[in-house]
């Protein structure tokens, strides 16, 4: 499928059916985020990938992941991020969401549906996963196959800005 309609069809799925994700196909998403770029080719991603219905309920404890059958823990470790040297920005989030969006797009690509989620408590997060100090949970994606009536593609249109409201030629 072309690239700009993938993007297009995806949608934030807040309903599933309880059927897991294929092993395939979690194996292909995870390699799509494998390969996403990173600052520096740091790669500071850490995942964890929870689909067992123990972890499930623990991830429930700090999030809210609308009963998908997986969920990806997506954190990046301080350790190994990028600092810009002139003002110290350090792109551990930045890397982080590169990486999930590439695995969004991928399970988008597979049939699935997600949803990205970071409204979450990162302290129970980091506690029921046993999570280091220097390990940052940023995103946590969750995946399924998406139940209830579809978002249309053409929903962009009235949902997204203009161009005209968000890009400047040459000066802001
Ligand atoms: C960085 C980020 C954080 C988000 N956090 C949440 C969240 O915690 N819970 C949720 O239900 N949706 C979350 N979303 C989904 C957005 O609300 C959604 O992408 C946006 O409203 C556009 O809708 P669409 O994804 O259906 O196109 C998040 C999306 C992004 C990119």
């Amino acid at each position: 499928m072309d690239f700009l309609q993938l993007a297009k069809e995806r949608y934030s799925v807040r309903e599933y059916e309880s059927k897991k994700v294929e092993e395939e196909k979690l194996l292909k998403i995870l390699e799509a985020g494998r390969v996403a770029p990173t600052a520096t080719n740091s790669q500071p991603q850490r995942l964890i990938v929870v689909q067992k219905e123990e972890g499930l309920n623990k991830i429930k404890k700090g999030a809210k992941i609308y009963d998908a059958p997986l969920a990806i823990i997506v954190c990046s470790d301080h350790g190994h991020t990028w600092k810009r040297p002139f003002d110290g920005m350090n792109t551990a989030h930045i890397d982080a969401s590169i990486v999930t969006d590439h695995m969004m797009l991928q399970a988008t690509q597979l049939g699935l549906g997600t949803v990205w989620i970071c409204y979450f408590e990162p302290e129970v997060i980091k506690e029921e996963f046993n999570i280091p100090e220097n390990i940052e949970p940023v995103n946590i994606l969750a995946i399924g196959y998406a139940a209830g009536e579809a978002a249309s593609p053409d929903r962009h249109n009235t949902d997204r800005k203009p161009l005209e409201e968000t890009v400047y030629y040459e000066s802001f």
